[in-house]
């Protein structure tokens, strides 16, 4: 039930392939939204001046660096991006940084403004443990009683105003991946009980056991026959921020797998992730089109094919227009699909379009639409109706 087949009945799978797609596009969608910045604009500046101990600033635009007007240390110029410690100690951040489960992460970073982006379950499930304030040249993000769920990527976007117009710049946007490692959660945990993933034959797919410590060590199982599934760094690899990414899907790695994290005594398993193998077109369908006449005679039969050639085991779908749709003349289809060639790596999907007994209203337009996952393409072909010859005259057929 879980697998997708697609080499029974063509429609359904794809179907269910298009709908899962439609989820995901969702999904994807849906995150991209959430990412959308927020920001607490136009708070006063407080004129705090931390005590920063010798700031020494040998970075290569400390040469030419303008005098400042008033000499208010905030963060060396350099360090765009720094957490802040306790009693008013700054760090420069690194890729990744790790935060107690439990404690607070304030993270600062210069620029007036800026715009944060969180996880996206943070902007969701605004509990008012994150807050956001922006002073005079930076902005500060303090995330309280922080937990493993909150491990996750941390964004912070300059902006660039013209006077009350600001947009970010995204090619100086600066990322944390921040880690609350949870004594008690490995994974950064899931809403759901499982997850379903599409393998797509010309994509990585990323399955996201993310562990919310760095040290925690993380293998990989499938459910049935239960056995530990190779991260062999190439086909599987594992990325502490992203997963597992399996690079080159094919239909023996479909099934339920799940992730298993071991550090210390603890050991915990992940969501389950349902992989289902979608063969994935390179593109979209070609279709030709072909009647078996270009006029027919009132009463007899018309056959108009459509037929595409492609990849094997990748669904198409037919649909057609034809001038009697409009009145409801129930013409009917036979689909069928065959190999090609002796290599057998391609095969051509028809449907056949049947129209008994032409009658005038079957002139006109044939239109078939053939798509698959890629996208859809039509072709047209017309069909004149000719008027049944008249009985010849009895005498005509007389000889001699
Ligand atoms: C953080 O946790 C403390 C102690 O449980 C609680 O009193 C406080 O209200 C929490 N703060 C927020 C913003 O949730």
């Amino acid at each position: 039930m879980l697998l997708v087949n697609m080499f029974g009945s063509k429609w359904r799978p794809l179907l269910s392939a298009l709908l899962i797609c439609a989820v995901i596009f969702e999904l994807a969608s849906c995150q991209k939204d959430a990412q959308e910045q927020r920001t607490t604009p136009g708070r006063k500046p407080k004129q705090n001046k931390p005590k920063l101990g010798k700031l020494t600033n040998k970075g290569p635009r400390a040469a030419t660096a303008k005098p400042k007007m008033k000499a208010t240390p905030a963060a060396p110029a350099q360090t765009v991006l720094t957490q802040v410690l306790n009693r008013g100690k700054f760090k420069k951040v690194g890729e990744t940084i790790s935060v107690q489960s439990g404690d607070t992460l304030e993270l600062r970073c210069r620029g007036k403004p800026v715009q944060w982006s969180v996880p996206s379950y943070l902007e969701e499930d605004d509990d008012g443990r994150l807050r956001i304030v922006q002073h005079e040249r930076y902005g500060v993000l303090t995330l309280v009683n922080s937990t493993g769920a909150d491990t996750g990527e941390y964004t912070c976007y300059p902006m660039y105003c013209e006077d009350t117009d600001c947009r970010k710049e995204y090619d100086k946007a600066i990322k944390v991946f921040v880690f609350f490692p949870d004594p008690h959660e490995l994974f950064v945990p899931s809403s759901d009980y499982y997850e379903v993933v599409q393998l797509r034959s010309n994509w990585p797919t990323v399955l996201p056991c993310q562990v919310t410590s760095p040290e925690a060590e993380v293998t990989l199982h499938r459910e049935f026959p239960p056995v530990e599934v190779a991260v062999d760094g190439t086909e599987i690899s594992f990325n502490v921020k992203k997963g597992i990414t399996i690079h080159r899907p094919r239909p023996y790695h479909a099934g339920a797998l799940f992730c298993v994290a071991s550090l210390g005594n603890l050991r915990q398993s992940s969501t389950k992730y349902m992989l289902i193998y979608v063969n994935y077109p390179m593109a979209p369908p070609a279709p030709i089109i072909l009647s078996s006449s270009g006029s027919v005679v009132v009463g007899e039969n018309l056959q108009v094919t459509c037929s595409v050639v492609g990849e094997q085991d990748v669904g198409v779908e037919f649909t057609w227009e034809y001038p009697g749709q409009q009145i409801g003349r129930p013409l009917y289809t036979q689909e069928s699909i065959s190999p090609v060639g002796g290599g057998a790596t391609r095969q051509q999907s028809q449907s056949v379009l049947l129209v008994d007994e032409v009658r005038d209203v079957d002139q006109g337009t044939y239109t078939c639409t053939a798509q698959n996952l890629q996208g859809a393409k039509s072709v047209s072909t017309t069909v004149k109706v000719v008027p049944k010859a008249k009985p010849k005259k009895p005498q005509t057929n007389k000889t001699g």
